[in-house]
């Protein structure tokens, strides 16, 4: 499924190269610019990015649940992060409907 249509870049990717970024370091602050320039791409109209941002948290969740590193502390932490994403930043969406958000 394309995650992002201006760079074609599909949802596999997106998990992949955060999963490589956690590999690297499990405890790195992952942003969508971060994984995209892993990808050698950029955000052009950045309507992804809230998208992406999902799958990080997702991805990340999942990571450090295998990992065995402290689940409950980071699955409260990441609760916390999605809270304050629905109460401050992901309302609008670029002025896009949330049925856009679906690639
Ligand atoms: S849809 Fe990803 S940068 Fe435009």
């Amino acid at each position: 499924m394309l995650v992002c249509h201006c760079n074609i870049v599909t949802q596999k990717e997106v998990e992949e190269a955060i999963i490589a970024l956690l590999d690297d370091d499990p405890w790195q602050l992952l942003v969508p610019a971060k994984v995209y320039h892993s990808l050698k791409k950029r955000g052009r109209c950045c309507g992804c990015f809230p998208n992406v941002v999902d799958t990080i948290i997702r991805v990340t969740e999942e990571y450090h649940r295998r990992s065995d590193t402290g689940g409950a502390e980071i699955v409260t932490h990441l609760d916390r992060v999605r809270a304050l994403r629905g109460q401050y930043g992901s309302r609008m969406h670029e002025r896009r409907t949330t049925g856009n958000r679906a690639a």
